[in-house]
């Protein structure tokens, strides 16, 4: 009898085949349930009961406002600062050295400081490409090189996001101890203000110590703009660390937000350090900058330095022209 039991058993389960998921999840049930604005959990046995939720329609609805959110302020915050770089460059024009180039040279970054700088500068940009491809890489890349290749694209890009904001804190870090003493706002960053900087045509040069009020805008961007991202970002790498989703889903919205506006400020940063400004981008690129470029945008600097002008006796400062 044993036998005979043993053989029919399975020959009537053929008879009626079991879904095993029949009974748990049917997609139509989920679909209704999400109409009415419920939830959808299951039922866990590990501690963290929130591991419980498959889908809560807040969670839907916040995705949909930080996408729309996030992707119309970067759009203009970033193409508005491309139109007004564009528009400054066609008014204004390059800005060039009053009186040339003088031929002789001034240390203004030793080694060090140059490092910091472009270890900061190469790991904000890629951050910078990695972050906007999440907003704008289905509508720039898909079309361009399809899916597949955006894909792959995208989840390297996540890995690299996620390490390069490491060596990113410590480039900012560095910065910020080796600068901070020029960076100091003084009374004379006001009156720099309010002659615009020079620069206007024929607005001459507003007197300036090693950093004009401009570059302590960019510095105390970067510092303070930098620090908001790294907190926000390990929020997000970490989620744990944020505690209620409310925290953060802010934390996101925030970093985009900042990393958007950050991005416009390096833009201009960026435009005035080459196409912008004559002479001034040797200052990062072989830290020497020609005497007449440092005696026009940093006049004060130069005739503080008791460091020697090549070519002059060391400690002379020359007349400024
Ligand atoms: C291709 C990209 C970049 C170029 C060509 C560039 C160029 C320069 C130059 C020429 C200076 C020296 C200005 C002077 O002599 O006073 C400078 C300074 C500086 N850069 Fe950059 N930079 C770039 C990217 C970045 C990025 C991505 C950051 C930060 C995220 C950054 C942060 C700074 C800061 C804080 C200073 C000192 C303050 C100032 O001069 O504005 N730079 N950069």
């Amino acid at each position: 009898m044993l036998a005979a039991l043993f053989f029919a058993a399975p020959m009537a389960g053929a008879q009626e085949p079991v879904n095993p998921t029949a009974r748990s999840v049917q997609e139509q049930q989920l679909l209704e349930a999400l109409q009415g604005g419920n939830a959808i959990s299951g039922r866990v046995s590990i501690p963290d009961q929130r591991a419980a939720d498959l889908i809560k329609p807040e969670g839907r609805n916040w995705s949909g406002t930080h996408n729309s959110t996030v992707y119309w302020t970067t759009t203009a915050v970033v193409l508005g600062m491309l139109a007004l770089l564009t528009v400054f460059y066609f008014v204004r024009g390059r800005i060039r050295l009053e009186h040339g180039f003088a031929g002789r040279t001034i240390k203004r970054f030793n080694s060090f400081e140059r490092f910091a700088h472009w270890l900061t500068a190469v790991c904000f940009i890629l951050l910078a490409l990695t972050g906007l491809n999440l907003i704008f890489g289905r509508y720039v890349l898909i079309p361009l090189f399809g899916a597949d290749t955006f894909a792959t694209a995208t989840q390297l890009g996540k890995v690299v996001h996620n390490y390069i904001a490491w060596p990113f804190m410590l480039g900012i870090a560095i910065m910020l101890v080796v600068w901070i003493k020029d960076n100091i706002p003084g009374r004379i960053d006001l009156d720099w203000i309010k002659a615009g900087g020079g620069m206007l045509k024929g607005g001459g040069h507003p007197p300036a110590k090693r950093f004009n009020a401009g570059q302590k805008i960019i510095f105390w961007s970067v510092v303070l703009g930098g620090a908001a991202l790294s907190f926000t970002g390990v929020l997000l790498l970490f989620p744990q660390l944020a505690g209620e989703p409310g925290n953060w889903q802010l934390a996101q919205l925030a970093h985009a937000i900042i990393a958007a506006v950050m991005t416009a400020v390096i833009l201009a940063h960026i435009y005035i350090g080459t196409l912008g400004m004559e002479g001034a981008f040797d200052a990062m690129g072989s830290g020497q900058v020609d005497v007449n470029w440092a005696r026009e945008h940093h006049s004060l600097w130069v005739a503080e330095r008791d460091t020697a002008v090549e070519g002059e006796p060391r400690g002379h400062v020359a007349p400024a022209e």
